[in-house]
């Protein structure tokens, strides 16, 4: 049953294309073992998470303290949901909006857009519209992560273009105000444009801290931006 599930997004989803070859299997079995011993994924089982990333957006909500219950907060890259799960229960009387490529399933308390493309055009004017109702917003929020090509430099820099849209929407596009202790939270995977990408942050953040949650797997490149005081 197993040889009909893929990666997709860093989750497993069922397709038809049929794992053939012993390297592919022997991947999926370290992943299978990995996930079913992993400390995160087993508490986010126990907490009802949809995924073990929760745990990072906690430790760095603990760490900064930047969630708070009236926040505006809009989370790009949202599926499955966990980081929602995370931000609607601490903003409980505040506006939180998710968007992902993929479907997302509902979640009580979340304004979702599902099957949307944070660089695209159309969906950019629809959270404009959706936006403009609500004010300025407290939080932008990016744990996106397009499908990887295998070429780890290559993967650093779309990942940070992506980062750079989420960022341009609120400072050059103007699809929606940023408050002045707003916060922008984006996940990069690490490599030779991270400096240069801190040094664009810094000019419009007063402060701006890489942080890499216990819940980061130890051999990944993964880290997180955490941009706080817009300038
Ligand atoms: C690691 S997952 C996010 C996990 C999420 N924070 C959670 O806790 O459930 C990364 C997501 O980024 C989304 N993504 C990648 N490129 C995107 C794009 N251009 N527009 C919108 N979402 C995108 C993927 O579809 C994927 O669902």
């Amino acid at each position: 049953m197993l040889k009909n599930y893929r990666f997709f997004g860093g989750f497993l989803t069922k397709n038809s294309r049929r794992f053939s070859t012993k390297k592919a299997k022997g991947n999926l079995n370290r992943y299978i073992q990995r996930q079913s011993t992993d400390e995160f994924t087993v508490r986010a089982r126990e907490h009802n998470f949809r995924a073990r990333s929760a745990f990072k957006l906690m430790e760095i909500d603990e760490k900064f303290k930047f969630l708070k219950p009236e926040s505006t907060v809009i989370d790009i890259g949202c599926a499955p949901g966990s980081w929602l799960q995370v931000v609607v229960d601490r903003c409980p009387n505040g506006y939180v909006m998710g968007v992902d490529l993929q479907n997302v399933l509902p979640i009580r308390g979340a304004d979702i857009l599902s099957l949307s493309d944070i660089t695209s055009p159309e969906v950019q004017s629809k959270i404009r519209e959706k936006l403009a109702k609500r004010g300025s917003v407290d939080v932008v929020l990016s744990d996106m992560a397009p499908n990887p090509t295998g070429d780890n430099a290559t993967d650093h820099l779309r990942l940070i273009e992506l980062c750079r849209t989420v960022f341009r929407l609120f400072t050059e596009e103007k699809a929606f105000e940023l408050s002045k202790n707003g916060v922008f939270l984006c996940k990069i995977w690490d490599g030779s444009a991270r400096g240069e990408f801190i040094r664009e942050l810094s000019n419009r953040f007063s402060t701006v801290k890489t942080v890499k949650p216990t819940a980061c797997r130890d051999n990944s490149a993964e880290l997180y931006l955490f941009c706080r005081n817009f300038k």
